[in-house]
């Protein structure tokens, strides 16, 4: 096919948008793909829907051959099915009401009507299965940012597994791991596989892919030797040991007037601010107060915490930290204290500086296992250079995006929502399940985040909107023109997408209008090239330029 770009509705910014800071955000827009309807609502444009569609295609042919079943479910679904499994109450979830009254959802993702749907069937011989559909998911993010990175209204392939038994169930898991990989790879997205965090979702398995990106939400954490990748929220790192004052046979209360903090403690007492401790109390659902140490040059990383607890907290009281310690939020240690503690794995050897649960007093050479109880768990947030843990290399930080997420849901949802079978015996068990989404409109920024250079978007070929873009100079003169149209047809008949730019634009607009657009190859037609019967290729990607016949210009460009 040949589209006239005379005729596209493609409005190209020269300059950046004022709000921009992503540079997919801002390339995406210049380039009239997209254009934003209110906070985290976007429209795609002609251009920028050929991209997303060219990234559905490949999501489709890969799920089609691990034997995904495309359907198609509702984006409204009626709250009953959100109660049922308890995620009514999840913020991002928009709710409304029909003109009866009845309460309704816009899904955010759809294991509750899969299931749902799935509870009609019964038997094991209706197990194994992959069911799959591209719908629009309604998300009320809080902070929707970065053009297409977080918004509150996409498509998303959501893939759901169900199977008979745990192996089973990793037999669907590993299926769609390796579908991922592939779509990926030929999205031409460096990425990562890590394991990640279930959340809230509340699974045992899953595995997020995670590109690098210079805008992102996530911290990507990789060994400078390649053999760790992990999302920072569950990484681990090893840091460089403190250097310990002499032991002491016993804690000692040493006097601290008016210090605050760490490097205060450290300065004063003349020490390592690594051989001192912190102190964080916490409360859990249930009410009860938890002591969470880490090492006094660290931070605390919740995510964990919160993992280790097995229970969402926040941070205690002054009332409830004064009846739990007996003393001022500012003082705070393990010795003494009679309720739970957490500690971070970097304090279980040595001894510390800990707050003495008194205020402007330490104790020196406190020892977990002598002086105090704890729970031994990784609750720190890594930092750069800490070495891996795997081997001795050091640790990277790079900021990444999140482009797809699969999990392991086992009966979450079957079980609420009554999706069982029998099997040979008559036995009833709940259909274990596995969830897997990708936002293609995510994976289209992350795209242009790692393929771009000054100039504009650089399409990986899989992606572009166009194979190639026909430039037609001098004003698209008729003598111009002509040519210009038939080098299209000829690439068109060919097999490749061919924009021809036929507008009577000068040719530097044209230039970088097309750079803008980054359609991996260029070709131009002007008076200068035709005298020598002639067009000049460019392929937008290293910027080298031919001058090629025009009969040799479609088998040269088969080559390519
Ligand atoms: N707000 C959003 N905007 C664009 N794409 C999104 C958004 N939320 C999720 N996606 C896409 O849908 C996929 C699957 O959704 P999932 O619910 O696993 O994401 P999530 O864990 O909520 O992601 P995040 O941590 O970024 O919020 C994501 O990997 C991403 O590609
Ligand atoms: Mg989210
Ligand atoms: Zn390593």
């Amino acid at each position: 096919m040949v589209r006239r770009q005379s005729e596209l509705f493609l409005p190209t910014l020269r300059d950046d948008p004022a709000d921009a800071e992503a540079v997919s955000h801002k390339l995406l827009m210049r380039a009239g793909l997209i254009r934003q309807v209110s906070a985290g609502l976007w429209s795609f444009l002609p251009a920028g829907w050929r991209v997303h569609e060219k990234i559905v295609g490949i999501v489709r042919e890969e799920m089609d051959a691990i034997g995904g079943q495309e359907m198609f479910m509702p984006v409204i679904a009626p709250a009953e099915l959100w109660e049922k499994t308890g995620r009514i109450t999840i913020p991002e979830l928009f709710r409304f009401a029909d003109r009866g009254g009845r309460q309704f959802i816009l899904s955010m993702t759809h294991e509750e009507t899969v299931t749902f749907h799935f509870s009609e069937l019964s038997s094991y011989r209706d197990l194994p299965k992959i069911l799959y559909h591209f719908q629009t998911k309604g998300r009320d993010e809080p902070r929707p940012r970065g053009g297409l990175l977080r918004v509150r209204e996409f498509v998303m392939k959501d893939a759901y597994s169900f199977d008979r038994d745990e192996e089973g169930l990793d037999i669907s898991f590993q299926k769609h791991a390796g579908a991922y990989r592939r779509m990926f790879d030929r999205c031409e997205i460096e990425y990562y596989e890590v394991e990640a965090e279930s959340g809230m979702m509340g699974g045992s398995e899953s595995i997020d892919y995670l590109a690098p990106s210079g805008s992102g939400e996530n911290t990507l954490v990789t060994c400078e030797n390649g053999d760790y990748a992990a999302d920072l929220e569950i990484a681990r790192g090893v840091p460089r040991p403190p250097v310990f004052p002499e032991a002491l046979d016993r804690p000692t209360e040493v006097a601290t007037p008016g210090i605050t903090t760490i490097e205060e403690l450290a300065e004063f007492l003349g020490i390592d601010p690594a051989a001192t401790s912190k102190a964080m109390p916490v409360t859990t659902l249930d009410g009860t107060v938890v002591l969470a140490l880490v090492r006094g040059d660290d931070r605390l990383e919740e995510a964990k915490l919160a993992a280790a607890l097995r229970s969402p907290f926040r941070q205690s009281t002054e009332d409830e930290i004064r009846e739990a310690f007996g003393a001022d939020p500012g003082s705070l240690g393990p010795v003494g204290f009679r309720g739970e503690i957490v500690a971070d794995t970097t304090l279980s050897e040595g001894q510390f500086v800990a707050g003495a649960n008194r205020t402007g007093w330490h104790l020196r050479g406190v020892q977990l296992g002598r002086d105090f109880e704890a729970r031994h768990a990784d609750i720190r947030v890594p930092v750069e250079g800490d070495a891996c843990p795997n081997c001795d290399g050091r640790l990277r930080f790079q900021t990444a995006i999140e482009l797809g997420h699969i999990f392991k849901l086992g009966s979450r949802y079957s079980a609420p929502l009554g999706a069982s079978f029998l099997d040979e015996e008559g036995v009833e068990s709940p259909v274990l399940m596995g969830c897997y989404g990708i936002g293609p409109g995510r994976v289209m920024a992350a795209a242009v985040e790692q393929h771009h250079d000054e100039h504009g978007i650089v399409w990986p070929r899989p992606l572009a909107p166009y194979d190639a873009h026909v430039l037609a100079l001098h004003g698209a003169a008729d003598e111009v023109l002509q040519p210009a149209v038939e080098v299209a047809e000829d690439l068109s008949d060919g097999g490749l997408e061919v924009l021809l730019d036929d507008r009577a634009q000068r040719p530097g607009e044209k230039f970088a209008d097309a750079d803008l657009l980054g359609v991996p190859l260029r070709v131009t037609v002007g008076k200068k090239t035709l005298e020598d019967d002639a067009v000049d290729l460019r392929i937008r990607a290293t910027g080298a330029d031919e001058r090629i016949p025009r009969e040799m210009l479609r088998r040269r460009v088969e080559e390519l």
